[in-house]
């Protein structure tokens, strides 16, 4: 691995009002890290006068974010104000009707009740079924790699994975699942993404989505104990009779939701034990310790940089004032890094004491859903690395996805060392 991604840039330019950390040459690396670290230290909800998203308010600070992401009074997610991300050409854009109509882009009270009809998929219970099945799948997978050869960890391990969590949360058939990443990948591409050759291509290969899951519905409409999310759906009457694009927003949001974010945490998990060796041989050491190295991991890869929200009236923020229709985005990415909180927060430590606090989540009525999934296919991961190999080592610079908003890695190349 190069030097370039084994140390923290440490530089950052004179914060002005032209400063855009959402720049998006500055995610191709790690240069949003210093300018965020100035940010927190010297003007911790920033200004953006002028940017390829219009004018937007930088919220840095772990605090100042807890009170945004908190006052869902003030501070909307609807997807007509804005939504929640930076580009609300993404999610306003006219032909692009199959992105914003779900639940997380909404306020109450339809979101309460959007929630409360899929929320159940993480009882203790529901936990405990996908447990068996995640452990069973996982180490089919894991026992299927070669060991001492090089290969790609992110299409091989943390892609295949998450695609068989999908299939099991929508009990979807296991041949077909990799239609499910599919549509994952097509749901979020943008239009230079390369996913898609046109709106046209993707606004087909929705449609092609929201007739298989119809299909699969009808299967479901006589068995309401069925544990699956399209169960919960086709059962629950907030959502039961729910208009076809905002029934196929909503399947879009439960397939995304737990697909990048899980699969980005599996490789970044491994680059980070890579990073920091000293940490992973504390983990050989004791593996009661895997449950906190997730918390930990989740903190230092935070897969989500940013939510946005947009100010319903004139409030006070950091000192700042906020105006009514003003667009106002949370750094998780810099609230994980902010050292009022956590110390030496570039570092992975994996005994860190309060690992668990971290904003990677979010918090308030939005609060991440399937955090308890994530964690636990993390979780059982890790378990059975650690039956079967020394040592999952990094052998080349990993490729990071180019986005301000999702924060992950395309490639990852690695060795398998067994016991
Ligand atoms: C490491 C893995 C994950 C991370 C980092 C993550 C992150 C997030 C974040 C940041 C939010 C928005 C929080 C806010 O606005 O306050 C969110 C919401 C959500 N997540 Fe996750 N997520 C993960 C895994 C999952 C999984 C496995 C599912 C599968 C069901 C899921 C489903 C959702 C849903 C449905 C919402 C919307 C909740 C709402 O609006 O009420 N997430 N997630």
């Amino acid at each position: 691995m190069s030097q370039a991604f084994k140390e923290t840039p440490s530089t950052a330019p004179e914060l002005t009002s032209k400063t855009n950390i959402a720049e998006p040459s500055l995610w191709k690396n790690y240069e949003y890290l210093p300018i965020f670290a100035k940010m927190r230290a010297e003007d911790p909800v920033h200004y953006c006068a002028e940017s390829q998203y219009g004018p937007y308010w930088s919220v840095t600070r772990y605090d100042d974010i807890m009170a945004v992401d908190t006052n869902h009074h003030v501070y909307s997610s609807d997807v007509n104000l804005g939504g929640i991300i930076i580009d609300d050409n993404i999610q306003n854009d006219p032909d692009n009707e199959f992105q914003s109509a779900n639940f997380i882009a909404m306020d109450p009270p339809k979101h309460d009740d959007q929630r409360k009809s899929v929320n159940g998929i993480t009882d203790p219970r529901n936990l405990k079924h996908f447990g068996t099945i995640i452990r069973e799948r996982t180490s089919n997978l894991l026992d299927s790699l070669p060991v001492g050869e090089e290969f790609d960890w992110v299409p091989t391990v943390s892609i295949e994975l998450t695609t068989q969590m999908l299939a099991t949360m929508f009990d979807f058939p296991f041949e077909d699942r990799h239609k499910l990443t599919r549509w994952s990948d097509v749901a979020t591409a943008e239009g230079d993404s390369g996913v898609v050759e046109s709106q046209q291509q993707r606004i087909e290969e929705l449609m092609e989505m929201a007739a298989y899951f119809r299909d699969l519905q009808e299967s479901r409409r006589d068995k309401p104990d069925n544990i699956d999310l399209l169960t919960m759906m086709t059962h629950s009457p907030a959502m039961a009779n729910m208009p076809p694009e905002e029934f196929l927003g909503n399947l879009g949001l439960l397939i995304v939701g737990g697909n990048d974010t899980t699969r980005n945490s599996m490789t970044g998990s491994v680059f980070g034990m890579n990073l920091f060796p000293d940490e992973f041989a504390k983990v050989v050491a004791k593996p009661e310790l895997v449950d906190n190295m997730v918390a930990e991991i989740i903190r230092w890869q935070t897969p989500l940089a940013h939510m946005r929200r947009t100010a319903m009236e004139d409030a006070v923020l950091g000192g700042k004032q906020i105006r009514k229709g003003d667009k106002v985005v949370m750094w998780y990415v810099s609230g994980n890094r902010d050292t009022a909180i956590f110390d030496n927060p570039d570092q992975i430590i994996v005994d860190r004491k309060n690992a668990r606090r971290h904003l990677s989540f979010g918090f308030g009525i939005h609060r991440c859903m399937g955090n308890r999934i994530g964690e636990l296919q993390l979780r059982i991961l890790w378990e059975e690395i650690l039956k079967r190999f020394r040592h999952v080592e990094v052998t080349g610079d990993p490729e990071l996805t180019n986005s301000n908003f999702v924060k992950g890695y395309t490639s990852l190349p690695v060795k398998l060392h067994a016991l």
